[in-house]
């Protein structure tokens, strides 16, 4: 374990998308690149924290030094998450999906000539970031929860810091033309109760290096 300002801190870290079955060999899935939460747990690992990072199927490999949690859907996730409490701190950098397919076929659906195209029916998935920010008991001090909106960021994150029960939100406009998702960049605001913190933007390391401080500087 490094030394530094997280030593003897244990952080949770979601990221990645999550995928969602439709049968066997097709799922419901989103752009995550898993790259922003990746970085975030390396961060958070070189200021000297104990990270676990539970991952959906994500484009980046996981980082080095931290002990690593591979799921598909979100309710593995949430599974994950759950077992690997208490936390100090808990970063939600996930996209998890927010349905996912209410019947899983358990064979592969097939094409029938002249048969109707099939239609697929969609259940809610568990929210984990809420479920962690406000479960009484096992709450981490610190809850940081991620928003990825194409427009009204700012309201919408706000909205979501209340709804969801976190300490913070990081929003951030993934409209298509910013390049942010899946990209190297991002452009964050830093969303907390006593206000908005509009960042420059910055490479998605350098984002997590800030942000790695601030979780320093809250929990110290
Ligand atoms: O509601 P929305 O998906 O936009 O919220 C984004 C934030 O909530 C992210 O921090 C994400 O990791 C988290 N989230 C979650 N479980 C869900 C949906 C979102 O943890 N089912």
């Amino acid at each position: 374990l490094a030394a530094g300002p997280l030593m003897g801190k244990h952080v949770l870290v979601t990221s990645g998308p999550t995928h969602e079955p439709i049968d066997p060999v097709r799922y419901i899935a989103n752009r995550s690149s898993g790259a922003q939460g990746t970085a975030v747990a390396a961060a958070l690992r070189d200021l000297g924290a104990r990270v676990t990072f539970v991952t959906g199927p994500a484009s980046v490999p996981p980082p080095q030094g931290v002990q690593v949690v591979r799921v598909d859907t979100a309710r593995e996730m949430l599974a994950a998450v759950e077992a690997a409490l208490p936390a100090d701190a808990a970063v939600m950098a996930a996209a998890v999906a927010d349905w996912r397919v209410a019947e899983e076929s358990h064979s592969k659906i097939k094409k029938v000539a002249g048969a109707a195209a099939p239609s697929l029916r969609f259940a809610e998935n568990p929210d984990i970031l809420k479920s962690v920010a406000q479960s009484p008991d096992r709450r981490p001090r610190l809850v940081v929860g991620f928003a990825a909106e194409t427009d009204d960021v700012l309201a919408h994150a706000q909205a979501k810091l209340a709804r969801k029960g976190c300490d913070w939100i990081v929003a951030n406009d993934v409209s298509p033309g910013t390049g942010i998702m899946g990209g190297a960049e991002n452009a964050i605001t830093l969303i907390s109760a006593t206000g908005a913190e509009p960042w420059p933007r910055l490479p998605k390391d350098e984002v997590a290096r800030r942000l790695a401080l601030r979780i320093a500087g809250a929990l110290a």
